[in-house]
């Protein structure tokens, strides 16, 4: 091969990457390039936008959206196409048709439940090109303000806090100090109807002494962290004996922040210390 022919060859390697470089940089639609956190129950914005080349024929363009084979929502022939929708999105989706002249396909979800997380793909097809990209959507619920509930007995006093949201939590209880407990405490989830967690935890103080504890949920996806101050006034009172064989001793208990705070009446528990 002679030095000019290769370079010929060379050239028209190069031609041609770089005008499949081009094409494929011509129609590239975006999507979002991180999760998108759906709050639930509320609508969400599922972002999907795609270049124009200045003319722009709604009848020929065709918009999917898609759950690998589950139909999301689907636009031809210049209108919505609901026949193959799945069910679950029935009632629940718009995408806004004077939007797809800006070179937007974005879709609303409506009302979203714990079960829309999931990989989302949004294909888009005109003349000008086609392209589809998948992204991740979590759905997420703000953890509800803890409800505190108080049993005390002569070993001790255990405080629990429930509180209802989505997804998992974390959940730490904290000494004066800071420092965090994690042998006294105990923590409970479970689903609700709605497939929201409902976390319980759970804390047990021994009698007889002062302390200030804090509990602390966060929900990651959200940004969101709850943290609530307890703290715990024991006193041991000497009263006269019930029974003749019985302690004439009792723990009472308050906890001066239960009223306001966290919707409880505080609880002052009078027990027998056998
Ligand atoms: C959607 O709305 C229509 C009209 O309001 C109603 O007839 C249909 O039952 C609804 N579908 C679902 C699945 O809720
Ligand atoms: C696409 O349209 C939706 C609905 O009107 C809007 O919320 C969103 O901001 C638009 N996206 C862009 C990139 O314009
Ligand atoms: C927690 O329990 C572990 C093992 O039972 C023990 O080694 C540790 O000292 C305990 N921590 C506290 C703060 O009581
Ligand atoms: C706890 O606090 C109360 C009220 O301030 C006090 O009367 C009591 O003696 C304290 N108990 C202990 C064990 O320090």
């Amino acid at each position: 091969m002679s030095c000019t022919l290769r370079r010929t060859v060379l050239s028209l390697i190069y031609a041609f990457l770089e005008l499949h470089v081009f094409c494929s940089a011509r129609f590239e639609i975006t999507v979002p390039s991180a999760p998108l956190v759906a709050v639930h129950g509320q609508s969400a914005i599922l972002s999907c936008t795609f270049p124009l080349d200045g003319r722009f024929d709604l009848d020929s363009t065709i918009i999917t959206w898609q759950r690998r084979l589950e139909v999301v929502h689907s636009f031809y022939h210049g209108r919505d196409q609901l026949a193959l929708q799945s069910r679950r999105y029935a009632n629940r989706t718009r995408l806004y048709h004077s939007e797809l002249g800006r070179g937007n396909a974005s879709l609303r979800l409506d009302r979203t439940p714990p079960e829309d997380a999931g990989e989302y793909m949004c294909s888009v097809s005109m003349l000008s090109g086609s392209q589809s990209k998948s992204f991740r959507v979590k759905v997420a619920a703000f953890y509800t303000e803890p409800h505190l509930q108080v049993s005390a007995s002569p070993q001790g006093v255990e405080l629990t806090l429930t509180s209802r949201g989505y997804p998992t939590p974390k959940v730490r209880w904290l000494d004066g100090t800071g420092a965090e407990l994690s042998n006294d405490t105990q923590t409970e989830l479970r689903r609700d109807a709605q497939g929201l967690y409902v976390v319980s935890s759970s804390l047990t103080q021994g009698s007889g002494s002062n302390s200030t504890l804090t509990f602390v949920l966060s929900n990651q996806d959200l940004d969101q962290e709850i943290r609530r101050e307890v703290s715990l006034q024991s006193e041991a009172v000497t009263v006269p004996p019930l029974e003749p064989s019985g302690l004439g001793r009792c723990y009472f208990y308050s906890i001066p922040e239960a009223k306001d705070k966290l919707g409880k009446v505080s609880v002052l528990d009078l027990e027998d210390a056998a």
